[in-house]
């Protein structure tokens, strides 16, 4: 079989190189519904068939996080590539991230040990901060008021730098090979750069053709910071009926969701769609074989932009709620 050509980024570190299409594994057993289904409807097996086949056919990075409660999978999929001599661990390129009820700096450490150790790994390529506002600690990995919004861990502001703390002592201590964040906005990543010693190699935002995130790309752009799309392909809703969008796979004879992907691609992002469905999986990764035209990127670049789709359920008067467009 031959394998998709998927090109890596060297990321700010100087080091390490990130393939520029990802393998998301939130909600590989449960498409669609409520984000704690995955503690409810777990099915490891299945998850790791999904998984083997997705680095079967050349998947090599895998974006996995505590919360998405997929870990144990991922490893069982590994541990058979492994042994079926389909690729090795240095080939692969594994993210984990911190969920919000670890952001105290040693819980950090404690998250990512408990990550580590349903992986199966002694390390990983990427750690990060799954969002900047902060739970309170406890076992409750969803812990809430009785309005159903979250308790934050406490009432100031900026207290993610002390999770960052917690990164870079995870960093020293080769949990991990990089560290980075996610859903931070603008402001959030100034007063990071300002107040570390490490930058984040990533942010991983929700970015796709109706929010593009435009803004946050310049700057990150600016500041050497990879931008990475989760929901890429907007959760599989609105985006891929796109009348626009269809015009342009036919001219190159692809379908909505590669070039959704392919134009993140040509603006320097990265991306990690989710699927469990063969055909999508081959799709989403046979993406560097086309180039849309500068006309075909403005048309994308210009579509109506809609709501985010998501948000969490934070306390809303908290400093650090998590808005990611804009400062
Ligand atoms: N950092 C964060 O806070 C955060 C938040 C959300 C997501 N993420 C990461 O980003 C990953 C992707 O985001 P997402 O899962 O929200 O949404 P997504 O990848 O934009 O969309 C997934 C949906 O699109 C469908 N799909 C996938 N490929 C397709 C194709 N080629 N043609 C048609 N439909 C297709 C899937 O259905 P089928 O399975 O049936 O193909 C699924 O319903 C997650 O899995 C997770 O790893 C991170």
């Amino acid at each position: 079989m031959i394998r998709p050509r998927v090109l890596r980024r060297r990321l700010n570190d100087g080091q390490h190189r990130l393939p520029l299409v990802g393998f998301g594994c939130w909600r590989i057993n449960h498409d669609r519904v409520w984000s704690l289904g995955s503690w409810l409807f777990n099915d490891d097996n299945r998850a790791a068939r999904v998984i083997y086949e997705a680095i079967k056919l050349g998947y090599r990075y895998i974006d996995g996080a505590y919360f998405y409660n997929i870990e144990k999978a991922i490893g069982y999929a590994l541990r058979r590539a492994f042994a079926d001599g389909l690729v090795k661990r240095e080939q692969m390129f594994i993210t984990t991230k911190v969920w919000n009820n670890f952001h105290s700096r040693d819980r950090v450490i404690e998250n990512l040990k408990i990550s580590l150790r349903e992986l199966g790994l002694s390390y990983v390529d990427m750690a990060l901060i799954h969002w900047p506002t902060g739970f309170s600690n406890g076992d409750n990995v969803f812990p809430m008021y009785c309005n159903l919004s979250n308790i934050p861990r406490d009432w100031e502001p900026n207290s993610y730098l002390e999770t960052w703390a917690g990164m870079e002592d995870a960093l020293q201590l080769g949990l991990t090979k990089t560290i980075g964040v996610a859903n931070f906005n603008i402001k959030q990543l100034q007063t990071l750069l300002q107040n570390s010693n490490i930058k984040p190699v990533v942010n991983q935002v929700e970015c796709n053709p109706y929010y593009n995130q435009i803004k946050m790309l310049e700057f990150c752009k600016n500041n050497s910071i990879l931008m990475t799309a989760y929901s890429p392909l907007r959760q599989g809703y609105d985006l891929l009926e796109e009348q626009q969008l269809r015009e342009i796979a036919g001219n190159h004879n692809k379908t909505v969701a590669q070039v959704a992907l392919r134009w993140n691609i040509q603006r320097g992002v990265a991306v990690i769609p989710k699927t469990v469905n063969p055909i999508h999986m081959r799709q989403n990764i046979y993406i560097f074989d086309f180039n849309l035209t500068d006309q075909e990127m403005q048309i994308i670049d210009g579509l109506k932009q809609r709501p985010k789709l998501l948000t969490l359920g934070t306390a809303r008067s908290h400093p650090d709620y998590p808005f990611t467009d804009g400062v």
